[in-house]
């Protein structure tokens, strides 16, 4: 028998700094999108035909021009659709694949059009003459609001203590408004499906989606064909961000119809533009609150009400609009509170999921407040987050009744404060202002604390399927989606770890609905978390088949059969791994498993607004110095320390890039990305010529980024890890409040500035006018 030494280590096991299982793919072009997959011989192209009317009755439409374009070879409407004309993910059947008799927004698809080529299709798809009757429309939230349009779901409150009560004891009160702007995905890959027809009612759809068994229901449910009939693909995403997880599914259902009605491969892509307008963003917001403090700046109470742009139709937009309310209070404890979502319809694309999913929206207003409050008692921002955050008897409630039960922001706060010498440069920002004139600084500190867990309970769950072959090679495949976060990596991570193998043993193969069954969506950064858990179990149920063999064959104790280092160790003996699993397939072991899991702990009553919706948090904190120019409103981040929490990495490499590339994101859409829609109601900004998102060159000057590595999850967790996806977008607010400060200073910072998000230099020279304009009244007025 072969007998091995043992390496004191595998290749690639868990809390390693792992490279991305495609990096050099992704940086040397040999990655597999869905646009490079090698066409069959007479692939068909298709492209939609948006409306030109944010509201309007459709008289008629008129194909003749578009059937003569060169290339055409058919058009898809309605009628063409054997199964139901709705992919809503919220079941409320208000979202058509192709509108029919109306439109509800500038972009709306109303047909597809087939041809030989992309461009073919393209071209023809503008030919188009339709015939409308406008009707009112309403694309602005507080518009809406006015106009009393409908709500796209019921709404949310979340409400604990008295609030009148809070209200009559509170010393200061202070009441506001601010709007949140939205925020387009700009994932670098556009959407795309891709669908191959097959025999009877089959279809295999290649789709760039963050939720291939919604797609597949989706496309099963247009085709009229059950969902057994339908398997979605995909080997990753070139981004999603949110704007794949719903989004997805209209290019899968037209690609799949035209693939069974041609009879022929037919893949669907948007340009930049097309893909813009017609798919959903992140929502933009109204907040309008009251807060109740003393005179040290302790809350006393919150009122809130958080109204979103939903769009058309409902899409994700009621769990988004809860997460903005679970997110309002981030790390503060309100005594006395409430919190009332509004989801209104509008005549603009329906929004969806976005990197934070809401709580983003909820936790600006949450530290507008807290600013609203500092500037109030004239005291720095920090000291009344500190004074507010969770801790201390009674004091651990949030609004939705849930205990803070691993609250560690008091630590991330005091370690970043240390390490990024918040003190003494706040001091110095101070002074630099008071020399300077045209240039000003501003300085902010913020936390994040943010729950992990989707809060539809059912979504908590995952699958898993692992095979080890005979030679020793391991094949994953986890219901989760792989989009640039490095979800596949972290995954083989934990079953090389399980098995004690090197990673390069592990090959995770595309996503597919025909492998891992009635999946979530890979989303609420939940990725790793599940997947991980049903992959270890996977591997789990196969060792514990292999345990049970080699204690019958070696005559051993079951606690005598060890999996080390590529090797398995059995009492005295030790065998290669390869050479083990091929004495265990002789014994006809089954060397494949379907692994499960579901979160445990979480239930959530909406229509209560209680429960314990999050099965932990994830904490963080970053700290931002900018520099302005008050003659033009443009500014720069001089630098940026970051303290973020993942617990235990999983892979921090990978875990850092993640917190790198969410603050960038998240620092894009407080600053310069903004949507603009016209009087029309068409999306002017709708390609990298109008819309900013940021550059390299937009980085912070210095950019510190730390993990705390003392972090170690209370829950159990994949290896005590926490999620990382989203959590550190919302660490880009320091930026804001950094920005807010430099305005401030032009009136000693007497007066909060109050910029709207995103603060585009317009908006902080527009604020800084005023506030230079308010000093000079409140100087006469004193004088
Ligand atoms: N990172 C990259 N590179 N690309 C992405 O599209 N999406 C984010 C985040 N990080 C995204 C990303 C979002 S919105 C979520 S919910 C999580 O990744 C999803 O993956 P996870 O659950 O595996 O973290
Ligand atoms: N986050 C992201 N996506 C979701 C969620 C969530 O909480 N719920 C449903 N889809
Ligand atoms: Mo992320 S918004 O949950 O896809």
């Amino acid at each position: 028998m072969n007998v091995m030494q043992p390496i004191d280590r595998i290749r690639g096991g868990v809390h390693e700094n792992e490279r991305h299982e495609s990096g050099h793919k992704h940086v040397s072009g040999t990655a597999e999108y869905i646009d490079d997959i090698p066409e069959p011989a007479g692939t068909l192209h298709g492209y939609l035909g948006l409306s030109q009317r944010a509201h309007a009755d459709i008289l008629s439409i008129d194909f003749d021009a578009v059937s003569a374009s060169e290339g055409v070879i058919g058009i898809l409407t309605a009628d063409d659709i054997p199964g139901e004309n709705d992919i809503s993910p919220a079941h409320k059947h208000d979202d058509p694949v192709f509108a029919t008799g109306k439109v509800e927004f500038y972009g709306q698809p109303m047909f597809a059009v087939i041809a030989t080529s992309r461009e073919a299709a393209r071209r023809a798809a503008v030919k188009v003459e339709v015939e409308y009757r406008d009707l009112p429309h309403v694309t602005d939230v507080l518009e809406a609001a006015a106009a009393n349009y409908p709500l796209v779901i019921d709404p949310l409150k979340l409400e604990r203590g008295d609030i009148e009560a809070g209200f009559a004891k509170a010393k200061n009160i202070v009441e506001g408004e601010m709007r949140i702007g939205g925020q387009d995905h700009f994932y670098l890959e556009s959407q795309i499906s891709f669908a191959i027809p097959g025999e009877d009612d089959e279809v295999l759809v290649y789709s760039s989606t963050q939720h291939p068994s919604e797609t597949q229901h989706m496309v099963a449910t247009v085709l009229g064909v059950p969902s057994n009939a339908v398997t979605v693909n995909v080997r990753r995403m070139g981004g999603g961000f949110g704007g794949k997880e719903t989004q997805a599914n209209i290019f899968a259902a037209v690609a799949a119809l035209a693939a069974k009605k041609y009879r022929c491969a037919v893949k669907v892509r948007p340009d930049r533009d097309d893909d813009m307008s017609a798919t959903g963003k992140r929502h933009d917001f109204h907040v309008d609150y009251k807060v109740g403090f003393d005179d040290e700046g302790r809350i006393e109470a919150v009122d809130a009400v958080f109204a979103a742009r939903c769009g058309f139709s409902a899409d994700l937009s009621g769990p988004v609009t809860d997460r903005a309310l679970f997110h309002a209070d981030n790390c503060y404890f309100y005594p006395n509170v409430r919190l009332r979502s509004k989801p209104l319809k509008t005549n603009t694309v329906s929004n969806t999921a976005f990197r934070g999913f809401g709580g983003p929206q909820g936790m600006v207003g949450g530290e507008r407040m807290i600013e609203d409050v500092a500037y109030a008692v004239g005291k720095d921002p920090l000291e009344i987050r500190k004074l507010n955050f969770y801790g201390g008897e009674g004091r651990n409630l949030t609004p939705y009744h849930q205990t803070v039960e691993d609250n560690i922001i008091g630590r991330i706060i005091e370690e970043l404060e240390t390490s990024a010498d918040y003190a003494a440069r706040r001091k110095s920002v101070i002074a630099f202002n008071r020399e300077n004139h045209i240039i000003k600084r501003g300085i902010a500190l913020t936390p994040v604390k943010f729950g992990i867990s989707f809060t539809k309970t059912e979504y908590n769950q995952a699958g898993a399927l692992v095979h080890v072959y005979t030679d020793g090679s391991i094949h994953l495949n986890h219901g989760g989606t792989e989009m640039g976060q490095g979800l596949y990596t972290k995954v083989a991570q934990v079953v090389a770890d399980e098995f004690q193998v090197d990673l390069d043993r592990i090959k995770v193969t595309a996503t597919t609905t025909g492998k891992v069954p009635n999946t979530s969506a890979t989303a609420a950064s939940s990725g790793s978390d599940l997947n991980g858990m049903a992959a270890a179990d996977a591997a789990q149920q196969i060792k514990a088949r292999l345990v049970r063999f080699a204690a019958e064959r070696w005559k051993v104790a079951e606690a005598d059969v060890a999996f080390e280092p590529n090797t398995v160790r059995i009492g005295a003996d030790r065998l290669a791994f390869g050479e083990f699993i091929k004495l265990a397939y002789g014994a006809r072991i089954q060397l494949s498993a379907a692994g499960f899991y579901k979160t445990p702990k979480i239930h959530w009553n909406r229509s209560e607004g209680r429960g314990r919706p999050f099965f932990y948090y994830a904490y963080g904190a970053s700290c931002s110095e900018v520099s302005v120019d008050t003659l033009t409103g443009e500014y720069q981040v001089d630098r940026t320390d970051i303290l973020h929490d993942v617990g235990r990495s999983l892979n921090p490499a990978l875990d850092l890039g993640q917190v790198e590339g969410a603050f960038v994101q998240g620092m894009g859409w407080l600053t310069t990305e903004e949507l603009w829609w016209d009087a029309k109601g068409r999306l002017r900004t709708h390609a990298p010529s109008t819309y900013k998102i940021p550059l390299a060159s937009d980085r912070p000057r210095v950019f510190n980024v730390r993990l705390a590595d003392w972090s170690v999850n209370r829950e159990e967790t994949i290896r005590r890890s926490k999620a990382v996806g989203e959590p550190p977008f919302m660490l880009g607010i320091s930026v804001l409040e950094a920005l807010s400060m430099a305005a401030a200073s032009v009136a000693e910072y007497r007066i909060p500035p109050r910029i709207d998000a995103p603060a585009t230099p317009e908006r902080v020279l527009m604020a800084i006018e005023q506030l230079r304009a308010a000093a000079r009244q409140g100087a006469v007025a004193q004088g």
